[in-house]
Parts: C-alpha cells; structure tokens; sequence
C-alpha cells in the first residue's frame, strides 16, 4: 500500500550529549575516575527530527548549532538521518551541549548549556515557509519560549497542526497552549502542568487548554485523550530495556509521522509504541531510534 509522505517540521533543540560513565557520582568538590567516555548528537529537538525521518518522514530541523566541531557533527547526523538542514543555522559561539554524568545503578546527572539554541528567539520568513510547507510542526521546551512561541503562532497562522512535547517541565503560557492541538507529556510533565497525580485525571484537566492529550507512561505505555471521547489506554510492548534516553522523543517522532499519513490515532500510538519500544533495547538516543521496516514488523 502506497501512503503519503508526512511532511514535518521540527523547531527544536540540538545538543552534544557529552556522557561519561562513573561507578559513583561525584559529589561536591569530589573527583572521581570514571570508566568511559562518549559524545553523542542529542537535544530533544535533533531526537525527535532523526526518529520521525527514520520512521519515514519529510523533515526538515529548524534551530541552530554553533560554529564549533560539535556543531558540524549534529548538522551532519541529522543530514545522515535524511533530515533537511537548510533552516539549521550555524551562529557564533558554542553549541549546546548536556553534560551528563550516569553511575552504576544507571541514575544520572544532567547540566545543559543551551548554547546556540539560546538564540533561536525568533523566526526568519524561510522558517515559517518550512513550517507552512509541514503538515505538523513538533515543539519541544529547550528553546527560548519567544521561539517555540513564535513557531507556534506561525503554525497557528498557517493552519498547520502543533505537537508540542512540554519538556522540561514549566510553566506554559495561554497563547501557547491556546495554539497546541496536540501535547505529548510525560507522567511527571501531566502532573507537573495539572496539578493532578493521576494521568487519567491529568489528561481529562489538560483537555480543557487542548483538543487532544496523549500521556506516556513509561514501561506502563501511554493514555491518549480527546474532547468528547472515552479515554484510550494503549499498553506498552515488552522490551528487553538497554536504555531508556529519548523513549519518549521516539514516540513522539513516530507518532507525528503516523498521524501525518493520516492513520487512526488507535493505530497511530500502537505503532508508535512499537518504535520506542525497539529504542529502548538499543544503547544511545538518536543512534537507537527505529527505521520503518522494524517499527512495521515489530507493530504487526
Ligand atoms: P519519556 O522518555 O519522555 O519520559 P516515557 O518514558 O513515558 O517517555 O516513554 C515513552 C514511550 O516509550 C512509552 O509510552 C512506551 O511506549 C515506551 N517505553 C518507555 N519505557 C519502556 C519500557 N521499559 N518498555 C517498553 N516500552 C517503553
Ligand atoms: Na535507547
């Protein structure tokens, strides 16, 4: 069966993930040895653009990279991930970057420096001709909220739906809920937007800022929501759990795509669960997100 593509746009963060492995964390005015080292292109913008073109997306990255090694490698992974990098500015300065610390139990560490992402607070007239050009737009809260606010307002303009992914968590203002038509939060984000513990209590009280809500839920799957339908429950597929790093941004990704070519949201979170599903039993963001024919088998 032949679908139509589903044309993205991401306006987002991208991060060199700086990751070092260490028995015990450092505490205070500690040193430790630690026992290994990687940089991996990261930043829940470039995650959420890699896993929609791996899962068969037209994507193009809007944001900015600095003029570092760093930020040539990002532009170049998502280049390889078949990511349309033209609206990717390089500015002065450095790149963002996380750095993060992971001990043996497998808890982290995490200080991001935004880096040239803090410089996306508004957008030129090709940004939102690429976003006009989408039929969704993904937004993410790594950004300075004047940017994700302006994405929002062009998407809104140009009648192109948003997906905004409230994370980190904060504070949302009016206008840019007022402009979501579909937000992905976590467990902790619906309690922490809601004020409710409970995720079918949170997404009933977040369907009165937006049309429609999809909770996940970790290894316990996801809660999808709409105005004037009953709640829908879709249990997540049993995973041999490597590394849980951007599940969700995967998720998110793959759901865009899905919706894009027009699935039911039934199907659409059923295969979307299969492709974070396969990211977490591989080790790695981005390098562990799922292409189309394994999400497929995997969802069959
Ligand atoms: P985030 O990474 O944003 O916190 P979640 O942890 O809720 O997001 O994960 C997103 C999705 O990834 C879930 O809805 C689920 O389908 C899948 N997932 C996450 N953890 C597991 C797991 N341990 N086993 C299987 N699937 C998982
Ligand atoms: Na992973």
């Amino acid at each position: 069966m032949s679908v139509t593509q589903a044309r993205i746009a991401v306006l987002g963060s991208a991060n060199m993930d700086l990751v070092a492995y260490a028995r015990v964390a450092p505490r205070r005015g500690e040193t430790v040895t630690g026992e290994s080292f990687r940089t991996v292109p990261g930043g829940k913008g470039a995650n959420q653009a890699i896993a929609a073109a791996r899962a068969g997306g037209a994507v193009a990255m809007i944001g900015a990279v600095g003029e570092d090694d760093f930020g040539a490698r990002m532009r170049a992974a998502l280049a390889e991930a078949g990511v349309g990098t033209d609206r990717l500015r390089t500015v002065p300065g450095p790149s963002g970057i996380a750095q993060i610390t992971v001990d043996g139990a497998g808890h982290n560490a995490i200080v991001v420096v935004p880096g040239a992402n803090g410089t996306v607070t508004k957008l030129t007239s090709d940004d939102e001709a690429a976003i006009g050009a989408a039929g969704a737009l993904l937004l993410q809260l790594e950004l300075p909220l004047e940017g994700v606010l302006a994405g929002a307002r062009a998407a809104r303009e140009r009648g192109v739906r948003t997906v905004l992914t409230p994370a980190p968590a904060r504070p949302l203002p009016g206008e840019l809920l007022a402009a979501v038509d579909l937000l992905v939060p976590n467990e902790h984000e619906a309690a922490a937007l809601s004020g409710e513990s409970d995720p079918r209590a949170a997404a009933t009280a977040l369907l009165e800022a937006v049309p429609e809500v999809v909770v996940t839920l970790g290894e316990a799957g996801c809660l999808y929501a709409a105005r004037g339908h009953e709640p829908l429950a879709v249990p997540a597929l049993a995973a041999d759990v490597v590394d849980t790093t951007a599940a969700g941004d995967t998720f998110v990704g793959a759901l865009a795509v899905a919706l894009g070519e027009g699935r039911a949201p039934a199907d659409a979170l059923g295969w979307a669960t299969a492709a974070s599903a396969l990211s977490v039993e591989r080790a790695g963001a981005s390098s562990s997100m799922p292409h189309r024919a394994a999400i497929d088998a995997r969802a069959a």
